[in-house]
Parts: structure tokens; C-alpha cells; sequence
């Protein structure tokens, strides 16, 4: 995930950003850069790979101002020429977050003369200060952001004043007040060793900094108050944002990365889905007669709702396969066959080697991933990137959630091109989409719920994980979290098939967690609670908000709000991760870093 330093005070500019840089460097990144104000003017230093590396590259300079990033890449590969900052004249950006409305910038800045020289998003923004400069920086940055969609964290140095200008819109942004010098970060982390006394910027405000003043203003230029708070955590409690794990932090993150993966993505007022990314035209996908999916882990589940969408949606024919199988076994694929690989890390061995097993089909590839520039993105045709940022617990979490996202963006663009899907529609679901970030903050609020059974049942040996059609694969991605992280086994199982075995091992003793939101089996949903209530099981069921039914049948209902049927595989989820987060919690495991397991399985 991409981070943001900037400096100004009396003290060597350089090794202040450098350091500040490797304080976030827990964030991941692929590459860093920084932005001085010399005796000669700006001077713009970056690399690929190791902050060190930009160490090494750094001649010994006299500067007191300046702008530091790491970059995680989202859109264009992690090499030099993409790494921040990005210069326009002798004004410098770094920059986190995306521009939407990029295409549109992009055009009509190349019509005023600017010349691109990266593939980012971010070169925009430098563009757009230079050519609303006029001695202001201040000025210039409103003017530049206010033609800008899309979400920042951003910060400005122009070679004409050792002053640096930052302005925020959904991406955090800090400023620290030092004595005789201020500093500016997206991550706490990066200023305790300097500073403690802190201001959180707001969205849509901006901050003007040199070493003795600091200015806050409105999009209109009005100055705004803020106040200075003091920060009591050490690094380590910074790093997980005060939360005590990464994982829960990660699942909080949800609001706002189901948000990025969408951005830009999605248009509620067409009913169109734009993945300018893919590189299969219209008759491409209308030729399509197959899906093959193909992944591991949560990944898998992922896909298992793939198969489900791609067939609902768009009626092209899905299988999910695990990729350590498809490897070995006799796939049948041909050139309308679609094989899509889903891998949040784009390093597992087992996918990379059962997409270059299904390559010499000559079927088409597209990747759905969240890492840029990985060995999984160089082997196939097109990628979509999950936007989630970097996920550092092993439990997979938000990038699992951002993997369903691009799973429904892909289904119903298809949908749209094999007109299985009328606007109307279409427009529905994408408004419902859009309110996610928002349904999902009020499950997070409603936490201690969860909380509550996760506690009540964490002493159980076998838990049990029951859904019907699109809830199953969140079932089974339950009863992974569940068993990964609190080490209790845990089962997911279509609920129809407990009579043909599973039943024989429900008794008091093993809790049943049964995904009853609204779908079109939920009349089934129910005989399958009562059969397992029969057998004395504490039953817990995920339900929606307006079901005045399910709690007949049930020891505790788990509410979420009401949404279009078919996303509640999305809500749900994050109530699972809630679960088994707060049973491991009680437990007292290693929830970050459970035994025997790594964030990356790059061995077979
Ligand atoms: C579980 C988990 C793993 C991964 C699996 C595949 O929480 O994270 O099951 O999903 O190892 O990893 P990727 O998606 O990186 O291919």
C-alpha cells in the first residue's frame, strides 16, 4: 500500500524522508522516490524495488523541504519511470489513491501540450497543479483537485518555495507539528519518532506547511481550524492503525476497499459495467462458451461464487477447479473456453502452473489479483487488479471481499454483452453494489454482537457452516477462517447434503452457523435448521435485517441490512471474518501469523 512523507524544517531533508519511508515500509511497496527543493531548485531521485536502493542512488544534498513516497503499484508496473513523485514543470506529487475520471484528465491535458511519460494515474495531478500555477501552490492544487473524481492523499512541492501543499479526499492524511519544522505523512507510523503531536485532515481540505507554519483551508480557499491531538501508541500499535492485529484491521478496511475495487468500474445510471482492462471485445466474450476458474485457499471459495454469477447472470456454463488438481488432471479446453485465475498474492505455485498448463489449450486468460507486476499477471492475457491494498495477516480478508467484487463486475458485464441482463436491471444491482461500503461499515459497528457468540462458542471442538446455492461458497470460506486462525475444526457443507452423512455428527456439543439471508432457497434453509436443531445443535443464524421469521428457529440471529439477494454473500462474509476473529481472539492465537501457514505459497 502506497505511502506519503513530506518535510519542512532546518534539519537534512533526505534522511528524514528516507527514514520516515522505511517506517512504512510494513506497508508494502515496489518502489520509492523522493522530491527535494536544493540550491539548484527541485531535484526528483527514485527507484525500483528496496528503499535502499534509493539510498544508494542519493548524492549527498543540502535540502530542508521535501516529499517522500513508497509505492504499491495499482495500475501500471512497479518500475522507476511509474515510481513517485511525478513532475510537471518544477512542480512534484506524490500521491495515494485512484483518479476515476483519469481518461478524461489525461485527454485533455495531452490537448493543452503536456507530455505523459508513465502509465500512472498520478501524472495527472502534476499536470493539472502546473497548469493552475501562478505563484500559488495553494491556489493551483484546489483548482487541479476540483476537476479531479476520484479518492487522495497528495502532496505538492513546487521548486519556486520551501513549502509543501496536501490535500485529502478518502485517503488518510496526517500532519505532525514539530518545533521549527512540520512533517506530513499518510501513516502515524512514519512520524512517532519525530513527533507526537498530530492533526488528522479531514476530506476535501487542504494543508499548506513550511517549517514554522501550518494553514488549513477549505476546497474554497477559507481557512479552516483543526486541532492538534497527542499520540500516545508505540510503533507497533500505530503500525495495525491501534488495533490489536493486522487481520482486524484488514476486515475494518472493507468500507473502503470494496469502494476501490469498484471505483471508477461501475456506472448505476448506464447500468454498464467498464473493464477497459480485459482484452476480450464484445464477440470475444459472446463466443465465450466456458468458464474455467481456477484458484486456491479463499481464493477457491471466491470462485466458487464466480461459477454461480457467471452462470445466473450472464448463462455462460462455469467450473472452479482447485489449482493443485487442474494441474494434474486432463482439462478440456479450447479457444472459447475462458480460464480465469484468481490468486490475491499472483504468486501461489499451484495457480501459476495450472494457468500455463491451461495456455497450451490456446483458451483466452484473464487474472483477478491484487498484486501488480507479479510471475501470475506476466502469464496471462488480461488482469484485473482487486484494488484491496496490502493485506499483511495471512487470513485472507478484504482482498477476499475486493475477489466477489470483480467476480460481480465481471458476470454482469458479460451479462450485459450476451444481453441476459436487461438495464433496469443491471442499474439495480449496481446502485445496491454502490451502497456496499456503506452496509458494510454498519455490520462493523454491530461488532460486539458477533463478538458475543464467537465468545459463547470458542470452547466447541467442531463448528458447522450450512448454506444454499450462492451462500455455500461462504460456508465453506467460514469454516476456513474459522479453522485457520482458532485452530477449532470447522466444516462447511451445503445444507443439502448433511441427511447424506455430515448429520450423524451434529449433537449439542457442535455449534451450526447457518447462512439464511434472503435467497431463493431459504424455505430449505429452514427444514435444514430445524433438522439440525432437532439433533440439539446451537444454531446461529446470518439473516436480514427485515426477517421476522428465522429467530422461531434459532438460539441467535446475526442481522444484516437488506440488499439485493445477490449480494449478500458479501455482507455475510464479513460477519464469518468477525467470527472467527473474535473466537481465535478469545483463544488466544496467533491470529496474524497462525501456525504452519504464509501469507504466499510460492512451493507446489
Ligand atoms: C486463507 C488464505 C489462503 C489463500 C491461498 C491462495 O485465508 O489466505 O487460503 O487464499 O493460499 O492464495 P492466493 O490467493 O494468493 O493465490
Amino acid at each position: 500500500m502506497c505511502g506519503i512523507v513530506a518535510y519542512a524544517g532546518e534539519k537534512q531533508a533526505t534522511s528524514i524522508l528516507v527514514d520516515a519511508l522505511k517506517r512504512l515500509e510494513y506497508r508494502g511497496y515496489d518502489s520509492s522516490g523522493l522530491a527535494v527543493l536544493t540550491d539548484k531548485g527541485l531535484e526528483v531521485y527514485k527507484t525500483e524495488g528496496q528503499i535502499t536502493n534509493l539510498e544508494t542512488k542519493l548524492p549527498k544534498i543540502e535540502s530542508s523541504c521535501g516529499i517522500g513516497h513508497t509505492r504499491w503499484a495499482t495500475q501500471g508496473a512497479p518500475t522507476t519511470i511509474n515510481a513517485h513523485p511525478h513532475v510537471s514543470g518544477n512542480i512534484a506529487v506524490v500521491h495515494n489513491g485512484i483518479i476515476e475520471n483519469y481518461q478524461e484528465l489525461y485527454d485533455e491535458l495531452k490537448s493543452e501540450g503536456y507530455k505523459f511519460v508513465s502509465e500512472t494515474d498520478t501524472e495527472v495531478l502534476a499536470h493539472l497543479a502546473h497548469m493552475y500555477y501562478k505563484g500559488d501552490l495553494v491556489d493551483a492544487v484546489i483548482k487541479g483537485l476540483k476537476k479531479v473524481r476520484g479518492t487522495y492523499a497528495a502532496a505538492f512541492i513546487c521548486g519556486d518555495s520551501k513549502q509543501v501543499v496536501a490535500a485529502r479526499k478518502d485517503s488518510p492524511l496526517i500532519v505532525g507539528i514539530g518545533k521549527g519544522e512540520n512533517f506530513l505523512a499518510s501513516d502515524v507510523t512514519a512520524l512517532l519518532k519525530y513527533t507526537r503531536d498530530i492533526v488528522y485532515m479531514h476530506d476535501l481540505e487542504i494543508a499548506s506547511m513550511t517549517s514554522d507554519k501550518i494553514d488549513f483551508f477549505d476546497f474554497d480557499g477559507n481557512p479552516v481550524q483543526e486541532h492538534t491531538e497527542s499520540i500516545e501508541w508505540n510503533v507497533e500499535t500505530a503500525e495495525k492503525s491501534g488495533y490489536p492485529h493486522f487481520m482486524i484491521k484488514e476486515i475494518h478496511e472493507q468500507a473502503t476497499s470494496v469502494h476501490d475495487t469498484m471505483m471508477g468500474r461501475i456506472s448505476e445510471l448506464t447500468g454498464e459495467v467498464m473493464l477497459g482492462e480485459i482484452k476480450l471485445s464484445n464477440e470475444d466474450i459472446m463466443k465465450l462458451d466456458r468458464i474455467e476458474i481456477i484458484a486456491c485457499g479463499t481464493s477457491y471459495n471466491a470462485g466458487l461464487l464466480g461459477k454461480y454469477l457467471f452462470e445466473a447472470l450472464a448463462g455462460i456454463h462455469a467450473d472452479v477447479d482447485i489449482s493443485s488438481e487442474f494441474r494434474y488432471a486432463n482439462p478440456v479446453l479450447c479457444e472459447s473456453t475462458l480460464l480465469v485465475a484468481i490468486s490475491q498474492s499472483g504468486e501461489t505455485a499451484d495457480t501459476i502452473a495450472a494457468t500455463k498448463e491451461a495456455k497450451t489449450y490456446n483458451c483466452r486468460t484473464l487474472a483477478i489479483t491484487n498484486v501488480v507486476g507479479t510471475t501470475l499477471s506476466r502469464e496471462v492475457e488480461s488482469i484485473i487488479y482487486t484494488r484491496a491494498g496490502h493485506e499483511i495477516g495471512v487470513a485472507a480478508t478484504k482482498t477476499f471481499t475486493s475477489q466477489l467484487i470483480v467476480l460481480y463486475l465481471l458476470a454482469i458485464h458479460f451479462a450485459r454483452i450476451n444481453k441476459r441482463l436487461d438495464v433496469d436491471r443491471s442499474k439495480r444491482l449496481l446502485v445496491q453494489m454502490k451502497q456496499l461500503p456503506g452496509i458494510i461499515q454498519q455490520i462493523l459497528n454491530n461488532k460486539e454482537l458477533i463478538k458475543k457468540q464467537a465468545v459463547r462458542f470458542s470452547k466447541a471442538r467442531d463448528y458447522f457452516f450450512l448454506g444454499r446455492s450462492l451462500n455455500y461458497p461462504i460456508a465453506l470460506e467460514g469454516a476456513l477462517k474459522l479453522k485457520e486462525i482458532s485452530y477449532i475444526h470447522a466444516e462447511g457443507y451445503a445444507a443439502g447434503e448433511l441427511k447424506h452423512g455430515p448429520l450423524a455428527l451434529i449433537s449439542k456439543d457442535t455449534p451450526v452457523v447457518a447462512l439464511a439471508t434472503r435467497a431463493s432457497t431459504y424455505d430449505k434453509m429452514l427444514n435444514n435448521i430445524k433438522e439440525v436443531k432437532a439433533r440439539g445443535a446451537p444454531v446461529m443464524a446470518i439473516a436480514c435485517a427485515d426477517d421476522t421469521e428465522i429467530q422461531k428457529y434459532v438460539d441467535a440471529v446475526i442481522r444484516v441490512p437488506v440488499t439485493d439477494e445477490l449480494l449478500y454473500p458479501v455482507l455475510s462474509s464479513v460477519v464469518l471474518q468477525l467470527l472467527a476473529y473474535y473466537s481465535a481472539e478469545d483463544l488466544g492465537c496467533p491470529i496474524d501469523k497462525p501456525r504452519n501457514l504464509a501469507k504466499s505459497v510460492t512451493v507446489e
